[in-house]
């Protein structure tokens, strides 16, 4: 049975605050080793309150497979490392060019250009330093070393980040041609969040498939419903630029399916999603959050 939407909320808030504070410890941990303008500056998109979607769901995932939250943790904020590195590129002005991003200016507009390309280098290799020098089984680290790895790379969010790009100037491009976008930029990141959950806790390969075939559906709603609030709401709501896939010409579900189309595309995605959970005990977080994606207002 789903679970209200509150209470996923709820769930995601409180797992959230745990991976504010590890973040916190690790980044401090750094003090001292670097300049202390970097310092702050790599600190500045991490505190600026993102939803820690893929760290939490990390550790719900790496729960489920029967394994401890706190041994989890190094690599849920490794994925959340990733996915900031990721957010600080794509804001700059060779990629999106926004100004804005989680309700603050971005890291080039408040640290300048360079400073932005060497935090989101910062980000990246500090996501590897986690993992490394955490306490997770060393029979499971490298696998989990390797997921980040896959997810984040050139088969992975980089690729789909480039199509993006190439996607400015297609013309006639085809709801596949968005999917593989999708896929690539967005749901990667969200299937290897609950993989490294998994493979950190050592959990069954059953699960780890259900989940993967999960993250996959439910990445590519959560990306669709993006599109569709870029077009539908408010910079102040989401604490980030809209209108901007329209100008930039981005091939997106709205761009080929409309609004309408996109929300019912989603809703049909959000659907497989949750059926690949069907018959595993313990799996309401997932279906609640998988609703979330698609009904969310930022
Ligand atoms: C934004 O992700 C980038 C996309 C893949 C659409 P989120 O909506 O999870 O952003 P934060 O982490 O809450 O800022
Ligand atoms: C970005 O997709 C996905 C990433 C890999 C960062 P978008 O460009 O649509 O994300 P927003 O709308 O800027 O958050
Ligand atoms: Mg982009
Ligand atoms: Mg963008
Ligand atoms: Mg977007």
């Amino acid at each position: 049975m789903n679970r209200d939407i509150k209470d996923i909320k709820e769930q995601i808030m409180h797992r959230g605050a745990e991976v504010n504070k590890a973040l916190r410890n690790f980044v401090d941990s750094f003090k001292g080793t670097m300049p202390a303008s970097l310092l702050d500056a790599i600190w500045y998109p991490l505190n600026a309150g993102g939803k820690r979607l893929r760290p939490v769901l990390c550790l719900e995932a790496a729960q489920l497979a029967g394994g401890n939250i706190d041994k989890a943790m190094p690599a849920a904020i490794a994925i959340e490392l990733v996915h900031t590195y990721s957010l600080v590129h794509d804001d700059l002005p060779c990629m999106d060019d926004d100004d804005l991003r989680r309700g603050q200016p971005t890291v080039h507009v408040k640290f300048g250009e360079a400073m932005a390309v060497l935090v989101g280098d910062a980000l990246l290799t500090m996501a590897f330093e986690s993992i490394s020098a955490s306490g997770i089984p060393d029979s499971a680290k490298s696998k989990v070393a390797l997921e980040l790895a896959q997810a984040a790379g050139p088969a992975g969010m980089i690729a789909g980040q480039v199509l993006d790009l190439e996607g400015e100037s297609v013309h006639g491009g085809t709801l596949d041609d968005v999917i593989d976008i999708h896929l690539h930029k967005t749901a990667k990141l969200m299937m290897g969040a609950v993989r490294m959950g998994v493979l950190a806790a050592e959990g069954d390969d059953s699960l780890l498939k259900a989940l993967t075939n999960w993250g996959r559906d439910a990445g590519l709603a959560f990306q669709i419903a993006d599109d569709v609030l870029d077009e539908t709401s408010t910079s102040a709501e989401l604490g980030k630029s809209v209108g901007k896939d329209k100008e930039e010409n981005k091939l997106t579900a709205v761009a080929v399916l409309g609004v309408e189309g996109a929300r019912t595309h989603a809703a049909k995605m959000a659907e497989q999603a949750k059926a690949y959970l069907s018959g595993i005990s313990g799996t309401g977080f997932f279906t609640g959050v998988t609703e979330l994606f698609i009904n969310r207002s930022s």
